[in-house]
């Protein structure tokens, strides 16, 4: 937004990213965002970052990105929105002119009218649509292209609670060219849970399929190119493999499996959507523990701990799943990740051999298990003589065979 011209107020609770952002230093790892920021920052001077509330009182609308978290029954913990809401509704209380809230957070169906609105009208004593506009605008931006996803959307979504707030916030966005849908508050809100449970749908989809071929002796990966090119299905989010991860599509689906269980509806669909995925890493683990008899004392190397490639997050990553059931078993286990190491190093038990480098972990191995297709990981040279166990189709299948003995997941 700031590079679009607006003047850009940022607000977190956590004092050193407001420095680091304050400094042109990026929290998060994304392409091209230390360069935007700096250009902001330091050049254009039209981005500063704080941690008081009260600089909401010189702006015109604000944004509520603040994450929400998955609690242990699945559903949506809505601590942070609505702390973020109470704040804002405090200061909104000060303000004289019409003031827009967007919330930009991922909120289940009927968060926004049945938590937010009542939150910002309770702290700030005024009334949404006559003292305040809201509206929704759900993001989706996927990790390792966030920027890119940002300035170049597919479609803009806009849940408003009245034309006016619509308005303001379609005005903001008049210099991108995607499709506008402006919508109700809650659809809006749908439409990004829906949007997500259906790419994890495609993933446990084409997960299932691909453990029938291999079954049959079929490459999925040639049947899903054959079934992409039918334009009603297309030929994205269609790789088989170990199945989805990360902070996203794991916790929507499980939320919105919790709000059909809040309406007396069993999302039975989504259910085995999100037991397939559970499921399909250990899927690894019962390769190498049939290849190698048992995996008691058995030296198992794990490359790959990012949930994808091109990130170092490892939130809910397959990768997680595979490492504590085989410390169950007994293994001894070797890791390493070109970029996640520090974030594995603080979540993953010590007893971990935490190694440099792929050549490193491969080494003196029985067995190597590939969970995140990094690059890195593509030379079939590395693994000369060694079994693999592919779980995201990183080598090919033809050639790996000729040098180690190879086995993918589902294929
Ligand atoms: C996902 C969505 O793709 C974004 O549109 C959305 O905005 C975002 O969640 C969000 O809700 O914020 P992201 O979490 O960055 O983005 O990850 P994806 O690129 O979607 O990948 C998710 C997982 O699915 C990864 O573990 C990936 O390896 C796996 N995947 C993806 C497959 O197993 N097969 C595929 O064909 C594609």
């Amino acid at each position: 937004m700031a590079s679009k011209g607006h003047q850009i107020i940022c607000i977190d609770v956590d004092k050193v990213k407001v420095d680091q952002i304050n400094h042109a230093s990026s929290p998060i790892r994304e392409v091209d965002l230390e360069n935007l920021l700096l250009t902001c920052v330091n050049h254009q001077a039209n981005l500063k970052a704080y941690t008081d509330y009260k600089r909401i009182l010189n702006s015109n609308m604000t944004f509520i990105c603040v994450d929400t978290l998955s609690r242990s029954d699945g559903g949506i913990d809505l601590s942070h929105v609505r702390d973020s809401a109470r704040e804002i509704g405090r200061v909104l209380a000060k303000v004289r002119s019409y003031h827009l809230v967007v919330v930009k957070s991922t909120v289940v169906p009927g968060t926004t009218e049945g938590t937010i609105i009542p939150t910002l009208e309770k702290y700030s004593s005024k009334k949404v649509g006559r003292d305040f506009g809201v509206a929704t605008n759900p993001e989706f931006l996927q990790e390792g292209k966030a920027l890119h996803c940002f300035l170049n959307p597919v479609r803009i979504i806009i849940g408003e609670h009245d034309r006016r707030a619509g308005d303001i916030l379609q005005e903001i966005y008049q210099d991108f060219s995607a499709p506008i849908l402006r919508t109700d508050i809650k659809t809006a809100e749908m439409i990004k849970y829906a949007a997500n449970a259906f790419l994890a749908t495609r993933i446990s989809f084409i997960n299932e399929i691909g453990n029938m071929c291999k079954k049959l002796g079929i490459d999925i990966y040639e049947v899903a190119k054959g079934v992409g090119y039918d334009p009603r299905i297309g030929n994205k989010f269609l790789d088989a493999g170990i199945g989805f991860g990360g902070s996203c599509l794991p916790k929507d689906l499980e939320a919105l499996i919790f709000r059909a269980g809040e309406l007396n509806y069993t999302a039975e669909l989504l259910q085995s959507v999100s037991k397939m995925n559970k499921e399909q890493p250990l899927r690894l683990v019962e390769i190498a523990r049939k290849r190698l008899g048992s995996l008691e004392n058995k030296v198992v190397a794990i490359l790959g701990l990012a949930f994808k490639p091109n990130t170092d997050d490892i939130r809910q990553a397959p990768a997680l799943s595979i490492i504590a059931r085989l410390l169950a078993e007994g293994a001894t286990v070797k890791v390493y990740d070109p970029k996640a190491m520090p974030s594995a190093k603080r979540l993953l038990p010590g007893h971990i051999k935490f190694c440099d480098s792929a050549p490193d972990t491969i080494a003196g191995s029985d067995c190597v298990l590939i969970a995140t297709e990094w690059d890195e990981f593509k030379d079939e040279n590395l693994y000369a003589g060694k079994l693999v166990i592919d779980g995201r189709r990183t080598l090919n299948p033809e050639k790996a065979k000729q040098l180690c003995q190879y086995e993918g997941v589902c294929w």
